[in-house]
């Protein structure tokens, strides 16, 4: 069955949004559509609108999402996100992914049940990781 997929991206220099790009490439080769949107024109009634929605944003702050218009979107939405399909990505710097960690638990400490474990990125994605995120964008689609 096509599903539709929504996806929320924030990045600055790129390294999110080439990750975001290569889920729609597999979600959409496995025949899914996908809805890209910027943190301003996601709110109640799309989050509403999607069973599966995948969340991008790197480390920005010290350890925290990007805090005036990705965070702000996303504490808005997150009651909402209970019962869906769940992904979170994003790419990071000089850290060790600490942001991606109080991300997951927030979600889960929130009862929102992720789809399958965050993939994160040491600034530009690899390969390796682009491909595991062009089989997270099938799996999407498909389940
Ligand atoms: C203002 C700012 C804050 C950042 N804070 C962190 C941080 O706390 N931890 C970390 O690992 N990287 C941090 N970084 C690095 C970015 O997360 C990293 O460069 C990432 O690849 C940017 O992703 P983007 O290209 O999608 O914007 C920060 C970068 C900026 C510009």
């Amino acid at each position: 069955m096509s599903r539709k997929i929504a996806m929320v991206v924030w990045s600055k220099t790129g390294n999110t949004r080439l990750m975001s790009k290569a889920i729609k490439e597999g979600a959409e080769n496995a025949g899914a559509s996908v809805e890209v949107f910027k943190s301003y024109n996601f709110g109640i009634e799309e989050a509403k609108s999607y069973d599966t929605i995948a969340f991008g944003c790197p480390a920005m702050g010290a350890e925290t999402l990007e805090d005036t218009e990705f965070l702000p979107m996303y504490e808005t939405v997150k009651p909402y996100l209970k019962n869906k399909k769940i992904f979170l990505f994003g790419s990071y710097g000089w850290g060790d992914g600490e942001w991606m960690r109080a991300w997951r638990e927030d979600a889960i400490n929130n009862g929102i049940s992720l789809f399958r474990e965050p993939i994160i990125a040491k600034e530009k994605p690899s390969d390796d990781i682009l491909d595991k995120l062009k089989s997270v964008g099938r799996e999407l689609a498909f389940s």
